[in-house]
């Protein structure tokens, strides 16, 4: 019984370390050295405006052909998506979906 006991608060003690963390970390930031470093189709980051995407998963998806999501990728896109989409709802929605944290001055 006392076993069973302490097995159990083991077992909400064990829950309660491994789901916390994420539960109540900060939101993520990131410097633009942090994004350079990720210029590549096989991990594209990008800024655009105070955010900061992981638009990986969508070099091969984008509508408007992967070559312009290659071009931004390590760097701040924020021109380029503008000059194109700007006012646009979806293009705005479909990168709202990629973002990993905001910009670190
Ligand atoms: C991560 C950034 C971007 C996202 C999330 C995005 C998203 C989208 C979406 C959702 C569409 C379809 C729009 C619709 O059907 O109403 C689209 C189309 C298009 N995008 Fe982007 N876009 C991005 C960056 C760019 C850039 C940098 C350029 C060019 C410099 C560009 C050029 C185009 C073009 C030309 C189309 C029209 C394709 C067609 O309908 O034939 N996009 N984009």
């Amino acid at each position: 019984m006392r076993t069973r006991l302490i097995a159990s608060l083991a077992a909400v003690g064990f829950a309660i370390v491994s789901f916390a963390p994420s539960a109540v970390a900060a939101p993520k930031s990131y410097t633009a050295a942090q994004v350079a470093k990720h210029a590549s189709a096989s991990s594209c980051w990008t800024i655009v405006g105070k955010g900061v995407y992981d638009v990986t998963k969508y070099v091969a998806r984008h509508p408007g052909g992967s070559s312009a999501i290659k071009s931004m990728c390590g760097k701040n896109g924020s021109a380029m998506f503008s000059s194109q989409h700007a006012g646009a709802r979806s293009p705005a929605r479909t990168l709202a979906s990629y973002r990993i944290g905001k910009l670190r001055a």
